[in-house]
């Protein structure tokens, strides 16, 4: 049987909201295609139809020639969300297993060396250089999805679904990721559809680039000679008001010291010296497990120092946006405005500790509209907002509360193109309004965009600053 995807006017509605409006897309075996869009887009919706999460309003899905409701539960397609369905407390051969019979020898014998084999080839297919015995709960975030992609093609998986699995991944992990769907791809001819925000990713690894905007498929091009800034265009081709911004240059120097670290130390950060002035953005990059996001908790206060000191300026209070949004990041039964007004409600406190709901209303609604929230309705639950649509409400609640220092972890993860040069602009902005800005993020793209001197976190420690601009093309290859 042939693997080919043929999806025909496929209609999905939440309630009154239309979220595809007739997807037509066929995919032939062998290719890689990449799935783009702004936040909100319909992407997830569409694979999650596919999934069998969502059921489809109209339209209909074949596979290999014939109709089906959803591809869920077939051994020959393989979906990867951001959810791995791993188990930490198991070997990789034990996860590679889970849910299948157990290899039988002779009668009751387990054929526990066949098993290792077979993960041992497993994981030499996604190039994943561990021991089979090795507990899931020991490995990097990159190499459990490798693990998850080997799980896939060992039950003969021969369409392989990704949405959005590298955005929590560092950048080499992320790289080895899309180079073993690639490869996948090209010696044993299976498809894969990849959704994510990555440029590079989607310029390095597919043959073809769909676009979604607002539930329709709006460009269906061949990546064969696009390069940056042409994919760029095809992504914002349809928000050419957002084209056009970047960060603020610098304008002033900075000014007097806001927030500094002396040899503390918690988690695995320390010891860590750091000072972070009023009107500069500080970047801070580094591999998982080096200690990067207890520097940025340690930094806000989130996490006590064992020893040394975090000291702030007088009155200086400090707003942190958190690393995991779909964790540390919102109230999913709330409306979009509570989540945004949580944590700074003494701003909208009248008098005798009444609150103004209609001041409290309107800013809310403003910072939808600021932050290009989509859908624009501050009483749309928060748990119903796509996954770059809660970052932009996360931000969003640390500007309200507009404190001297900003610890901005990961502020552009899951975020779409516009959006993601939004968020540069109004870092910039904040910098600008006297503000200390702490950037912590494990993709230095941002840094390289956004803050005024960078260092690498290795091993809890914060290496020498670097000013981005006088970073050569080497310096950079060094930092992935
Ligand atoms: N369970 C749900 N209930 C109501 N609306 C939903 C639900 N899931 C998604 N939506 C809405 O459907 C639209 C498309 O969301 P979807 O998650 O498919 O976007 P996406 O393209 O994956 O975006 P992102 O790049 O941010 O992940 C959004 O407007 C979202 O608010
Ligand atoms: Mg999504």
């Amino acid at each position: 049987m042939t693997h080919d995807l043929q999806i025909t006017g496929l209609t999905k509605s939440f309630g009154p909201n239309r979220v595809l409006h007739g997807i037509d897309l066929a995919i032939g075996e062998g290719e890689v295609v990449g799935l783009m869009g702004p936040n909100g887009a319909g992407k997830s919706t569409l694979i999650k139809i596919l999934a069998g999460v969502h059921r489809a309003d109209g339209g209909a899905i074949r596979f290999g020639g014939s109709p089906v409701a959803d591809l869920a539960s077939r051994g020959d397609v393989g979906f990867i969300h951001q959810d791995l369905g791993l188990v930490d407390e198991l070997s990789i051969v034990d996860n590679l297993r889970l849910g299948e019979a157990p290899m039988r020898r002779l009668g009751p014998l387990l054929d526990h060396r066949r098993e290792r084999a077979e993960a041992a080839a497993a994981l030499e297919r996604v190039a994943l250089d561990c021991r089979p015995e090795t507990l899931v709960g020991d490995l990097s975030s990159g190499e459990k999805t490798l693990v998850a992609v080997a799980r896939m093609l060992a039950r003969g998986a021969r369409l392989l679904i990704v949405d959005e699995a590298t955005s929590t991944l560092p950048p080499r992990d992320a790289l080895r990721l899309v180079d073993a769907l690639k490869r996948t791809a090209q010696e044993e001819g299976a498809t894969v559809i990849m959704v994510s925000h990555k440029l590079s990713e989607i310029l390095r690894v597919t043959d073809r680039v769909v676009v979604l905007l607002d539930g329709r498929l709006v460009a269906d091009q061949t990546a064969v000679g696009l390069d940056h800034d042409a994919l760029v265009r095809l992504l914002v081709a349809h928000e050419a008001e957002a084209a056009d911004r970047d960060a603020a240059p610098v304008t002033a120097p900075p000014g007097e010291e806001l927030l500094r670290l002396e040899a503390a130390c918690a988690g695995r950060a320390g010891p860590v010296d750091l000072q972070v002035r009023a009107g500069e953005i500080v970047g801070l990059t580094g591999l998982p497990g080096s200690g990067l996001h207890d520097v940025a908790f340690l930094a806000h206060g989130a996490l006590r120092p064992r020893s040394g000191a975090v000291v702030r300026a007088p009155g200086a209070a400090s707003a942190l946006v958190p690393p995991y949004r779909e964790r540390q990041g919102g109230f999913d039964d709330h409306a979009v405005r509570d989540n945004l007004t949580i944590s700074a409600l003494e701003r909208w406190r009248a008098p005798w500790r009444l609150l103004r709901g209609g001041h409290e209303r309107r800013d809310a609604a403003a910072m939808v509209g600021r932050l290009s929230v989509h859908p624009a309705d501050p009483d749309r639950h928060y748990g119903e907002l796509s996954g770059g649509n809660k970052q932009k409400v996360v931000f969003g609640r640390a500007l309200f509360r507009d404190p001297r220092v900003y610890v901005l972890c990961e502020p552009t993860r899951g975020v779409d193109v516009p959006t993601r040069r939004e968020i540069y602009r109004l870092i910039g902005e904040l910098r600008d309004g006297g503000a200390a800005v702490l950037v912590v993020s494990s993709d230095f793209e941002d840094l390289l965009s956004v803050a005024d001197r960078m260092a690498v976190v290795d091993d809890g420690r914060v290496g020498p600053f670097r000013v981005p601009s006088d970073l050569s093309d080497t310096d950079l290859e060094a930092f992935i």
